[in-house]
């Protein structure tokens, strides 16, 4: 398509509310974290809400600029995003669980003229000051020689003044004592205030096919994250089509993934390919967890949910509570149940068909990864026999193959590296600002492929099976975390020398992060200093990236070289005696010693 222009946020909305008359269609039904806190929005409002913001967006910036977004769940960050599309800057969205560090690191790779934000919101029980991050994180990033002049921050939580309603999400209505809204007016503005007097008209920038469309960071093998661009028109082409043919949409679904838009997921199946086909969804705030476990299937039955897509590490959880939590709810408008972010287990995958599904919805297990910006192999509901566990065939026009260590294509049933072996419409263009990064991590390897860092086995049927990550990044609850982001926010620590992490099998989270620490001569592990390394590493990263395990090591298993064997430290963490070939390693005595002083505790 090169050489045409488009705009993605035209096609999502000024299309379907023009062109196709879908103005009062419901897009979304938001679904606050607390029960009853609740708001649809149509086309229609959706549409002038974005044009009203673009014109703010306007008057702040420009075609191309970069603005990081760091807000919760809230349809005013569909707004956000769509506004930036709209005038063609380009959005970075960081997750609003990641830490101020995170965000500064993400703001100043990306360069970002703008943040927009809000004061905070709840997660379940727990409140969270999201302005005070954000604050501490433009600190971070004006100690580091990168003040960035402005910050939009939206009133989620507190109530802005009578005269300014403009919040498309009304505020909670539990009252939020420990709320924090620290505010510094050379660099803050109010959304509200901003929307005030602003029109609802705002025509579109008409951008390049291959312009940059977002930015999302994911994590690297070499611990820096790596900024993942994607373009206009082949991730719009590829979200819309992907979507409509996977969950085999009709017009009158109501779709809800369950994701957070701070993910890929949330971005493609979300916000992008749901709007491009006029869909319905729902966007929930919320835990799956809180008040109950039965949180999910209330909302189900709440709008008639006919296609559910999640991630095995909330069906792992809520399986854990059985039947009846699912039961208490009819759940007779599901037709189609998805999966994505990790291998699903075969028992969770039982779990899902028959006491969510009651047998009836088939399941579209969809691999996929925020690089290729949409589903790679997935069965297409009803069209593909399933198997428990597989993501069955590639999806149309994605042709993967299996690579030896030596590069070598294998035919029939066979094991090794996922590749694919020939571009889609939504590949990922570039790192951002590391073109060379971008070539090295996907196109060296192999050349000629682009390499997933997956390992993957293809059975006597044809079908592929995903085993696993074969670089040093760990799958927590369906997150991809890096062992060395980890291991040196721990070495960060005065009293760390030398850390390794490795992924211990976990019940729900998929992995746990084991992590052995060297400390200094003279420091012991003792809890408060547990304490200290846990909130190291939840301050440098987020808390999703929190040692589970955390391990004195005062040697670590080296081959000659000096090169940590990792392969041996994961066999400690689950205890498998049986280490096969040990001959590389240097002083073995380490070893028997990292066995005796295994962590026994479950976290
Ligand atoms: O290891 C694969 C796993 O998640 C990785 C991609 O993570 P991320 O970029 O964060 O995107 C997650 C959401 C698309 C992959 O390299 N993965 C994702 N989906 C599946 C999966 N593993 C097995 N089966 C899946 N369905």
């Amino acid at each position: 398509m090169e050489g045409a222009t488009t705009n993605i946020c035209y096609n999502l909305l000024d299309r379907n509310v023009h062109d196709r008359k879908l103005g009062d269609k419901v897009a979304f039904f938001w679904e606050g974290n607390d029960p009853g806190d609740e708001l649809t929005v149509t086309y229609r409002e959706l549409l002038q809400r974005v044009c009203q913001f673009s014109n703010v967006l306007k008057s702040q910036g420009q075609k191309g600029d970069r603005v990081s977004i760091y807000m919760p769940m809230v349809v005013e960050l569909v707004v956000a995003m769509l506004a930036c599309v709209r005038i063609g800057a380009v959005h970075s969205i960081v997750f609003a669980g990641f830490s101020a560090e995170s965000l500064c690191e993400r703001i100043m790779d990306s360069q970002c003229s703008l943040v927009i934000t809000a004061d905070g919101f709840y997660r379940g029980d727990k409140l969270i000051n999201l302005k005070l991050l954000a604050d501490e994180a433009l600190q971070k990033c004006r100690e580091k020689g990168f003040p960035v002049e402005k910050c939009i921050m939206l009133r989620h939580l507190s109530k802005a003044a009578e005269d300014d309603l403009s919040s498309q999400c009304p505020p909670a209505k539990r009252s939020c004592p420990d709320l924090q809204v620290p505010w510094n007016p050379d660099v803050d503005l109010c959304w509200h205030a901003l929307l005030r007097g602003a029109s609802d008209v705002c025509e579109p920038e008409w951008v390049e096919s291959e312009d940059p469309l977002f930015i999302l960071y994911t994590s690297g093998s070499t611990g820096k994250p790596k900024g993942v661009l994607h373009s206009v028109s082949g991730y719009m082409l590829y979200t819309a089509t992907t979507f409509k043919l996977v969950f085999d949409h009709q017009p009158d679904d109501v779709y809800w993934c369950t994701a957070d838009i701070g993910w890929i997921t949330g971005h493609s199946y979300i916000t992008y390919g749901p709007l491009a086909n006029g869909a319905t969804s729902v966007l929930f705030e919320g835990l799956p967890t809180f008040p109950d476990v039965s949180r999910m299937w209330q909302i189900v039955d709440k709008y008639r949910v006919s296609k559910f897509y999640t991630a095995p590490t909330a069906i792992r959880l809520l399986m854990k509570y059985g039947s009846e939590p699912v039961q208490r709810y009819k759940r007779n408008s599901l037709k189609v149940l998805g999966t994505v972010g990790e291998p699903i287990n075969p028992e969770a995958w039982q779990w899902y068909y028959t006491v969510v599904g009651e047998k009836r919805c088939p399941i579209v297990d969809t691999f996929w990864q925020t690089e290729t910006g949409g589903h790679m192999l997935t069965p297409l509901p009803a069209a593909t026999p399933m198997k428990p566990g597989s993501a069955t065939f590639p999806f149309f026009g994605v042709v993967p193959a299996i690579l030896n260590e030596s590069g070598e294509e294998l035919e029939g049933p066979s094991e090794g590296y996922l590749v694919f072996k020939q571009p889609w419409p939504g590949v990922m263009r570039s790192v951002y600002g590391n073109h060379s990064r971008f070539e090295s991590t996907y196109f060296k390897k192999f050349p000629g492929y682009y390499v997933t860092a997956d390992g993957c086995r293809r059975d006597k049927d044809g079908y592929y099976w995903i085993t696993g990550r074969i670089d040093d990044m760990l799958n927590v609850s369906g997150h991809l975390l890096s062992t060395a982001e980890i291991e040196s926010a721990l070495v960060e620590h005065a009293a760390v020398v030398e850390a390794a992490v490795v992924g211990r099998p976990h019940p729900v989270k998929g992995e746990s992060l084991y992590c052995f620490v060297t400390l200094t001569e003279g420091a012991t592990l003792s809890g408060p200093l547990e304490a200290e390394l846990r909130k190291q590493v939840r301050e440098k990263i987020g808390a999703i990236a929190t040692p589970d395990y955390i391990q004195n090591a005062p040697g670590l298993p080296k081959t000659r070289s000096g090169k940590i064997m990792r392969r041996v430290l994961r066999k400690i963490a689950c205890d498998e005696r049986d280490l096969g070939d040990i001959s590389t390693l240097a002083d073995s005595s380490v070893v028997e010693q990292l066995f005796r002083d295994r962590c026994l505790t479950t976290p």
